[in-house]
This record gives structure tokens, sequence and C-alpha cells, in this order.
């Protein structure tokens, strides 16, 4: 979602506003803002990105060592100059920026303008802090105390700072649904969605929890619940470093993490497998199990990409610990009364822990009495504080919105949860067990063959690149990976694409078949390959360009397809890992070369934190 960044202490704020701001653009990105604290309060904000920002603010003044910044990704209201944050309550007493929605604000509004209230903007956010501001005057409270007072009487989600003209030498930080880290250091505190705007100040960092309120001041901070009950913070080390959070020498972020697969996928798998390969260990999961072992069923839930990791997790779920699985669109399965039993375990599947829709399914699953898992990849996000046990994927921080280690990190980490549990199901007989333990550490060093044929890849994309459609085939565990790689192509470089199960062609789909429809087939050896060599030919019968991703040696597709992509042998269960690494690529390509904002992408934001 959007992006929240403050600062209190000696310092001047506006530079660490700016790059802290930068940092978290990734997360939400139509227009920023910044206010700074000086006597007045200062605010500048524009449409944009953060470098519009940066010019719109010019040689203004840009003193104070307190201040708030915001990235905003629309919610109510157009992004503009207008709607964009901070907002300004009518009298001017309070400052605010904020993530998320408040779904009560139509009515708050009603009541605001009976009492007086005009607005300028289209967004809730103004109606919150004009409410806080209301409750501030009317029963003349101190800030801290309105702002308590009014999240009491708000439905929906936030992450937000506040600031008080009457009183300056505060922040005011809560959150609800939306995350707020603070940084802790010497005289001074830091405040951000996620760890990365603080890192380079300070490694010491609270996170806070869902009704939490803190009240900054350069020297103290004092963290209590919206009811006023004193909560002890507590401060932990985070882990992430500078260089982690930079391009390096890559062009973009994504291309950066489309390279680090081999060792994202290594520190998965670090210190969770035995070093002779006989055996994995998961200690996330360990306690739950018992629960694992004789689960019923497994559902697993997640968004978009997690999704498709899911769908892979199906596959292994039910042919090594055959239990049966069903995987959910979680905004679906949030909203469909679905029956859940005790005896069923939920996996949630989220890069960074904070995507709305998943982590309302995790709060409904487990009210229900089902035991819930997570896979996440951002330590101390809100969906791992939820759930029962869980594997952190540990593939490091993913700035990219298109995700790519994350996915394949993911899907690691589902492999070693079907293995350990097939295995002591007694459902995955030991050799084939310590098989595919072997097929997966030599991953990495296959991803990295894979990825010395980026130049070869990057000419084939240069091919498509003018396409306005695309079709993405597969079969079993590759079908996810279809739907994988056209979700990577269209949300990259607009190009409308689809996955669909290789078979699905003849009933519909293969009437798009034409010299303009590239087909992009997933292709490696596997039990249904003679089938997908079937389904090929039918593309090509009906002049339709094929572009095949293949196992290394395949001579039988070369033949047909327009164009080969081969990855090295391994297990079918396997082959998701390395199959999608040329997708991840050519959909990279293709969008560079249509000129598209690869990080960025339009209407995008890395963490949807709001349904
Ligand atoms: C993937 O490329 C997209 N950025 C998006 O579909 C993402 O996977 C989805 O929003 C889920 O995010 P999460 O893994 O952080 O929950
Ligand atoms: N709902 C608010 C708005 O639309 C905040 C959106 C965000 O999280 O950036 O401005």
């Amino acid at each position: 979602m959007c992006g929240i960044v403050a600062y209190i202490g000696e310092r001047k704020a506006y530079p660490i506003l700016i790059k802290g701001l930068q940092r978290l653009e990734y997360r939400g990105y139509d227009s920023a803002g910044v206010a700074l604290v000086n006597g007045s309060i200062n605010s500048y904000k524009r449409m944009g990105k953060v470098k519009d920002l940066e010019e719109f603010v010019g040689d203004s003044s840009t003193d104070g060592t307190i201040g708030i910044g915001h990235t905003r990704w629309a919610t109510h209201g157009e992004p503009n100059d207008t709607n964009a944050h901070p907002h300004t309550s009518m009298n001017g007493k309070f400052t605010l920026v904020h993530n998320g929605i408040i779904e009560n604000y139509a009515h708050l509004k009603k009541e605001l303008v009976n009492r007086g209230y005009d607005f300028k903007s289209e967004t809730d956010t103004e109606v919150l802090v004009n409410f806080i501001e209301n409750i501030y005057l009317e029963q003349k409270v101190d800030a801290e105390l309105a702002v308590r007072v009014a999240l009491s009487k708000v439905v929906g989600a936030y992450g937000l700072v506040i600031s008080c003209a009457d009183e300056k030498d505060k922040l005011i930080a809560a959150r609800k649904g939306s995350p707020l880290v603070i940084g802790v250091g010497q005289n001074e505190y830091f405040l951000g969605s996620d760890a990365s705007p603080i890192i380079e100040y300070t490694d010491q960092v609270i996170y806070m929890n869902d009704e939490d309120v803190a009240i900054l001041t350069k020297e103290d901070l004092v963290l209590k619940n919206i009811q006023n009950d004193a909560q002890k913070p507590k401060i932990q080390k985070v882990e992430l470093t500078i260089d982690e959070i930079d391009k390096g020498d890559y062009e973009h972020y994504m291309l950066k993490e489309i390279y680090e697969q081999p060792t994202s996928i290594m520190d998965t798998i670090r210190g969770r497998i035995t070093m002779d390969k006989s055996k994995i260990f998961l200690g996330g999961i360990n306690d739950e199990m018992q629960k694992l072992t004789t689960a019923k069923r497994i559902i697993i839930v997640a968004c978009g990409t997690s999704w498709h990791a899911g769908m892979v997790g199906e596959y292994l779920f039910e042919e090594f610990a055959r239990v049966p699985v069903e995987v959910e669109y979680a905004s679906e399965f949030r909203y469909r009364n679905p029956v859940i039993n005790s005896d069923d375990v939920l996996i949630a599947i989220s890069q960074s822990g904070e995507t709305a829709d998943t982590l309302a399914a995790i709060k409904m699953a487990k009210e229900q009495g089902a035991t819930i898992i997570g896979i996440c990849n951002v330590v101390g996000s809100s969906i791992p504080r939820e759930t029962h046990a869980g594997v952190y994927t540990h593939a490091g921080v993913e700035i990219g919105v298109a995700s790519t280690k994350a996915f394949t990190s993911q899907v690691t980490a589902l492999m070693m949860m079907a293995f350990t549990i097939g295995q002591k199901r007694g459902s995955l007989y030991d050799e084939l067990y310590k098989q595919l333990i072997n097929e997966l550490t030599l991953v990495p060093e296959k991803i990295k063959t894979i990825l010395e044929k980026t130049a070869d890849i990057k000419d084939i994309a240069s091919l498509y690149k003018d396409a306005n459609n695309a079709l993405y085939l597969g079969r079993g565990y590759l079908f996810p990976v279809a739907l994988e790689g056209a979700l990577k192509l269209k949300e990259i470089s607009y190009i409308h694409a689809e996955g669909y199960p290789a078979a699905e062609m003849k009933h519909g789909p293969i009437a798009l078949i034409d010299e303009n429809m590239p087909v992009f087939v997933v292709a490696t050896k596997d039990k249904s390959y003679e089938k997908i060599v079937s389904n090929i030919q039918e593309v090509k019968a009906r002049n339709g360009k094929v572009i095949a991703v293949v196992t290394e040696g395949d001579t039988t597709i070369k033949k047909m397809a327009d164009h080969v992509i081969e990855v090295p042998d391994c297990h079918e269960a396997i082959a998701p890992l390395l199959t999608v690494i040329p997708l991840q690529i050519i959909s990279y390509h293709i969008a560079v070369l249509r000129g598209c904002d690869v990080d960025q992408p339009r209407n995008l934001a890395k963490s949807v934190t709001v349904e």
C-alpha cells in the first residue's frame, strides 16, 4: 500500500523524510507529501513520484527537526495534488498522514458537514483529520486523547502519524491493520511503514501492534493502546541491511531480484536441510507438525503471485502428503462463509505479510478453530503475528512490485513442507524423499545456468514486445507457472495475458489463435509431456507463435516451436522453480523495451493493505 515516514529528534527532518519516502516508494506512488514542524507546520504535497515533490519543494523552507511524510496509493479520490497527503484539518490544528481506509468515512463526513466542516479533498483521510480536530475542540481535550477517542469510533484500517499545532513538540502514531515500525535512536525516533527508511539510522525497532498508540517526543516514547492501557515497547534488532535495499549495478530492482534467486533459494533452504541431504527440518512448524500430519484438509489462501505459489503447493501436498488441498483467493474465501473445521490446516502465503484480504481470511479461519500456518517473507509483519506457526522464506527484501524471488522462495518452502509431511505421514517413501531433497539443493546452480541465457531470452522478448495479447500454457505442476508467467507480463508491460491449462485450449481459447498471438508454453519433460506436445501442434496448426520452455536436449519441441528456451532437467515436482525463470526474464525485457516503469507499474502497489 502506501508509505509513511516520520522523524522527531535533533537532525533536519526533510532529507530523512525524502530519502525514506524514496525507499518506500515501491509500496505505493501516485502522489507524495511532507509536513515539517518548525514554529509553524509547513506542508508540501504533489501528484507523482517523490522526485516530483522534491522539484516542487525546490528552495522553499524545509527547516524543522520534526516531520511526517507520505507516498500515496489512492483509495478515495483520484491521484492529484489536493488528495495527496498530508491532510490538515479545517482549523489548522492537526496535520495527518494515513495508510489504509476509513470505512465509515461517509457517515463521519456527514456529521462533520452538519457541524460546519468543509472539505478540500475527496479522501477519507481528510475526514479523519477533521474528526480528530472536532473532538479536540469540542471536548477540550489534549491531542492524544482526541486521537484515541476518534480512533475508538473509526471503522477500518489505519497506520497514521499526526502532528498538533498546539503541541508541536510531539508526534502521535497509531496503527490498526496497516503496518508501522518505530526506529529507536539516541534522543530521536523514526517511523516507517516498514524498516527500510529507518535502518541507516538505527537497527533498534518496535513493530507496533494493532490498536497501539505511540506518543513521541525527542526524549521519550510512550506506548499505550486506544483504551489508554500502557503497553510495554518490545525493542528488536532488525536484520535488514542497506545494500539489501539498493539496486547496485542493476537497472531495476526486479532484475536484481531475478538474479538473486540462486541466493534467495539457498537462504530459504539454509539450516532446514541436513548436511547429508537426508532430512528436512522446519523448526517454525515443528510445534504444529501433529496437526499437519493428521489434517483432513489443507486450505491455502493467498493473493496474486502468492496464490500461484499456493497452486503449486496443491499439487505438491496432494501428490506427496496425500492430503486434500483447496487453494483459495483470500478475497473470495473471506466473504464466502466457507465451511471450516477444527481439523483443517490453513496455510497463508504472503510476501509482505500485510495483504489485507489474506490477513482477514486468517482471522476468520482462526476464529473457527483451524490451525493457521504462515509462509511469509517479512519478519514481524502482521500475518506471521496472527499465525500459530510458520516458515519465513528469508528471500530478503523484495522491492520490485512484480514478485519474483518471493515466488520461488514460497514454492521452495512449500516443497520442503510437502516432502516433510509426506515423509511423516508415510506417503512419501524414503528413497524418493531423499531424491527430492537432493534435487532441491541443486536448484540454485541450475538457475544460474538459466540466468546465463538472458541475452538469448532478451532477443526473443524483442520479437514480441508489440503484442497486444499473449497466452501462457502449462499442465500439472507447470500450469501454475503459466498463470504466474501471464501475471508477470501483464502487470509490468500492460499486455493482456492469460494463463491456461494447456488441455483447456480446445474448450474455447484456441479460437484466439492466429499469427498475432504469441503462446508461451511451459513444456519440460514430465508425465504429461506427450500431451503438451499435441497442444503445441494444435497451436501451430493455427499459425500461433510458440515460445516453449523445454528440458535441455529436447529435440521434439525444437522442431515445431518458433523459439525454445532450455532449462536443466529435474524431477517434475521441482520444475516450477526452473521454468518460471525464463518467463520472469521475458516479461522484464518486454516491459523495458516498451518503456514501462518496471519497478513501479501503473495502478499497482507492492503491498495491498486495503481490501
Ligand atoms: C505479484 O507480482 C503482485 N505484485 C501481486 O499479485 C502480489 O503477489 C499480491 O498482491 C500478494 O502480495 P503478498 O504476497 O505480499 O500477500
Ligand atoms: N485512503 C487514503 C487515501 O486514499 C490513504 C491511501 C493510502 O494508503 O495511501 O488517500
